[in-house]
């Protein structure tokens, strides 16, 4: 086996990274002020070296007022100084290249905020060179924003409304305006100059907006549709995305991932085939409210077969479980209770050995779970805040609106990063922007580090497997006993090789029936010896066998 080398120049570089989400309000706090920077995050880059990643997105860091934490900016080309300045983040690249690896920014573009200096002149009068820099209007129709209340926002100076599709600190830029265009283009270059190599295209789906007129059925009691369901997927949008990646992207070889909707299997297609020339790939968006109520193991398989068998001749996917929009995997999907460790491994077992390219978010690593803080007071989350005033309105009590919230919250994949049992879990000597999960007492990086069974001992030799063998990373994938609800078995082959995945998505144990003669195991989450034959499974048993 020979060390994995991803030549930056060869068209499907982006095929062979393992992809680390740092979150950067909460990695870590290099000069103890309670929010993560850039300086904490590059103390931790030999720490994801060991872990083996070859890339890092970062969420967003440009500068901003944190309306939505950063994913509304106010200046394209800054650094926001709560995390550093652009000296540190020109350091952060030479460092991660150093290392080996690759730099993926957050590009969001569907909105500035409304302290943008675009945004600013559009809003002051009609005739400026930035008047049409946004979306104007003189009445609101009944769209609503993905945060709450209508899409539209009245400006005084101006004396028109303005549409956001999300909070209204995040005004929609004019993408039928073409100096637009071109400002955005202008940016990618920009920073792909510095050294950047790809990016996450935030919330993409929706650049192309309806005929105003158009206003749908209401969607809840308040007459409201949201300008979210009404906007996706248009094909003047997809015009733009190519556009972004031919005159963009294409030019610097660099990787790209959409935020897209991803309602039908078509959607994947249009906007992760290769010869489309969109994205490379694409992250599926769904709601935390839907995914909660309607995922199941079969569901998942369903999916995955779904957009493979579509994209499997021309495309790739974005394997993922966790972002900084959902719940804790190992809380959604696995047991946080009973099965911590087991159900954190399993998960990460089935995603990784995907075909496509894997995204972990950080502290899935080490198992971290969602958070349970005693009010609301505590949590940070606008969408979460909002969900919960809309629960009170629809006549909850505040504790089952809040439980509600609770269970939805985004801040439960943005508690601080677990380090060590010390104070604040060792992210920050002063009291996080958000508090850390109590359990990092129990949970945490140094702990995980001192035994060869803990998950990120795991995580270590889970990455190490796929980074070695060409057959997990480009190889052909098929499920195995695709109808069970419990079992979740797969293939992956080429003419001379075979792996096995196969794993009980369950909380208790199985009947199976494998034959694994001429088989040996590679990776299990059970102390088990494996021959010849499996006949059950127990609770989130996992695992990786390959042909001898
Ligand atoms: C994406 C981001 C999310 C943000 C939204 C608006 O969905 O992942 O965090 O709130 O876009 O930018
Ligand atoms: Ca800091």
């Amino acid at each position: 086996m020979s060390e994995l080398i991803v030549k930056r120049n060869d068209k499907d570089w982006y095929k062979d990274l393992i992809i680390y989400q740092v979150y950067p309000m909460s990695f870590m706090d290099g000069n103890n002020d309670g929010i993560g920077d850039l300086r904490g995050i590059i103390s931790k880059l030999p720490y994801l070296k060991e872990l083996g990643i070859n890339a890092i997105w970062l969420s967003p860091i440009y500068r901003s007022p944190f309306v939505d934490n950063g994913y509304d900016i106010s200046d394209y080309r800054d650094i926001d100084p709560r995390f550093g300045t652009m000296d540190d983040f020109d350091e952060y690249v030479n460092e991660c290249h150093k290392l080996g690896i690759y730099v993926i920014m957050d590009l969001v573009v569907n909105h500035t905020s409304d302290k943008h200096p675009w945004f600013v002149a559009s809003s002051a009068s009609r005739d400026n060179e930035f008047s049409d820099y946004y979306i104007w209007r003189d009445e609101p129709n009944n769209w609503a924003g993905a945060f709450g209340g209508s899409a539209w926002e009245y400006s005084e100076k101006r004396g028109q409304y303005y549409l956001h599709t999300f909070s209204k600190g995040q005004p929609d830029l004019n993408w039928k305006n073409e100096r637009v265009q071109h400002e955005v283009l202008d940016m990618i270059s920009w920073w792909c100059g510095k050294g950047v190599d790809g990016f996450r295209v935030d919330a993409i789906s929706y650049l192309d907006k309806a005929d105003f007129d158009y206003s749908p059925n209401p969607v809840d009691v308040s007459g409201y549709a949201f300008a979210l369901d009404i906007n996706s997927n248009r094909p003047g949008t997809h015009r733009l995305i190519s556009m972004l990646r031919t005159q963009g992207f294409d030019k610097f070889n660099a990787m790209s991932v959409g935020e897209v909707c991803c309602y039908t299997p078509e959607d994947n297609y249009n906007y992760s085939s290769d010869s489309r020339k969109e994205f490379n790939m694409a992250i599926p968006f769904v709601p935390p409210v839907l995914e909660i109520e309607t995922w199941s193991p079969l569901n998942m398989k369903k999916q995955i077969k779904e957009s493979y068998e579509v994209l499997k001749e021309d495309g790739w996917w974005a394997r993922f479980l966790s972002n900084h929009d959902k719940p804790r995997q190992v809380s959604l999907y696995g047991d946080d209770k009973n099965y911590r460790e087991l159900s954190a491994k399993f998960l990460a077992t089935i995603t990784e050995l995907l075909p496509g390219t894997p995204f972990i978010f950080q502290g899935e690593e080490i198992g971290m779970t969602n958070v349970y803080y005693d009010s609301i007071d505590d949590y940070n989350d606008i969408d979460m805040k909002n969900m919960y005033e809309l629960e009170r309105m629809k006549g909850k009590s505040d504790e089952d609106a809040f439980r509600f919230a609770q269970s939805i919250s985004r801040d439960n994949a943005r508690s601080p990063m677990q380090w060590n049992d010390s104070i604040n879990g060792g992210f920050s000597l002063t009291r996080p922007w958000l508090n850390s999960n109590p359990n990092y007492k129990e949970i945490n990086v140094e702990k995980e580090e001192k035994s060869s069974d803990s998950i990120l001992s795991y995580y270590k030799e889970l990455i190490a497997l796929r980074r070695n063998s060409y057959t997990l990373r480009r190889g052909l994938f098929e499920f195995m006993d695709f109808d069970s609800p419990y079992l979740f078995s797969y293939k992956r082959y080429t003419k001379d090789d075979e792996y096995l995945i196969l794993g009980n998505f369950s909380k208790d144990k199985v009947i199976a029936e494998y034959d694994i003669n001429g088989y040996k195991p590679v990776l299990k989450n059970y102390n088990k010896n494996y021959s010849k034959k499996i006949a059950s499974m127990e609770p989130y048993e996992v695992v990786v066998l390959e042909r001898m």
